[in-house]
């Protein structure tokens, strides 16, 4: 099994390169894996969100045999994002998994800039009605919604290296 992944922004590719060194699996990107790796292959998708839906996971369902799939996001994870993550992103017998990736409103254009801070303002609301009730957790978590910053962290990919080990 191999990784392929996609990447906006580059919180993905993280993910990604990270996961490939700690469990010693090769990572492409989709464009290198273009001419690299060879159709039906078997591979762990990785893709940021995008309105909901994991970018070019269609795609590689279409080329590649997708054995599971990570969809990278802007909350925090929770059972319900995962559900719906689940609901919104069909992949046949593959478990899917959630990261909370990154947000670098510097790095897209206006339009999306736009339309995640739409997407995200009742989160924002919900945070900046707690004032001084918020942990410190929920203060970074409003400061990079707001502003953007990275939640990428090694041990959040601990559910798929734990499955990776088990399907390798
Ligand atoms: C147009 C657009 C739509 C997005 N939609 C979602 C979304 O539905 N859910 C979510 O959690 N994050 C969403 N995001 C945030 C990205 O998924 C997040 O920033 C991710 O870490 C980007 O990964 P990348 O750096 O690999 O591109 C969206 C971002 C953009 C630009």
């Amino acid at each position: 099994m191999v990784i392929v992944y996609r990447s906006n922004t580059g919180f993905t590719r993280e993910y990604a390169e990270m996961l490939g060194k700690a469990e010693k699996i090769k990572v492409y990107s989709v464009s290198e894996a273009e001419s690299k790796v060879p159709s039906g292959e078997d591979i762990f998708y990785l893709g940021p969100l995008m309105a909901g839906h994991i970018s070019g996971i269609d795609q590689a369902v279409k080329k590649y045999a997708v054995k599971g799939v990570g969809g990278v996001g802007i909350s925090p994870a929770s059972p319900q994002v995962l559900e719906t993550l689940s609901k919104a992103n069909y992949v046949p017998n593959a478990p899917i998994f959630y990261l909370q990736g990154g947000w670098a409103p510097k790095k897209v254009g206006w339009l999306k800039r736009r339309m995640v801070g739409m997407a995200t303002r009742s989160m924002r609301e919900a945070l900046q009605d707690k004032g001084s009730r918020r942990t410190p957790e929920e203060n970074q978590q409003l400061d990079f919604l707001i502003h953007g910053g990275s939640w990428v962290s090694f041990d959040k990919l601990d559910a798929i290296r734990d499955w990776i080990r088990e399907n390798k």
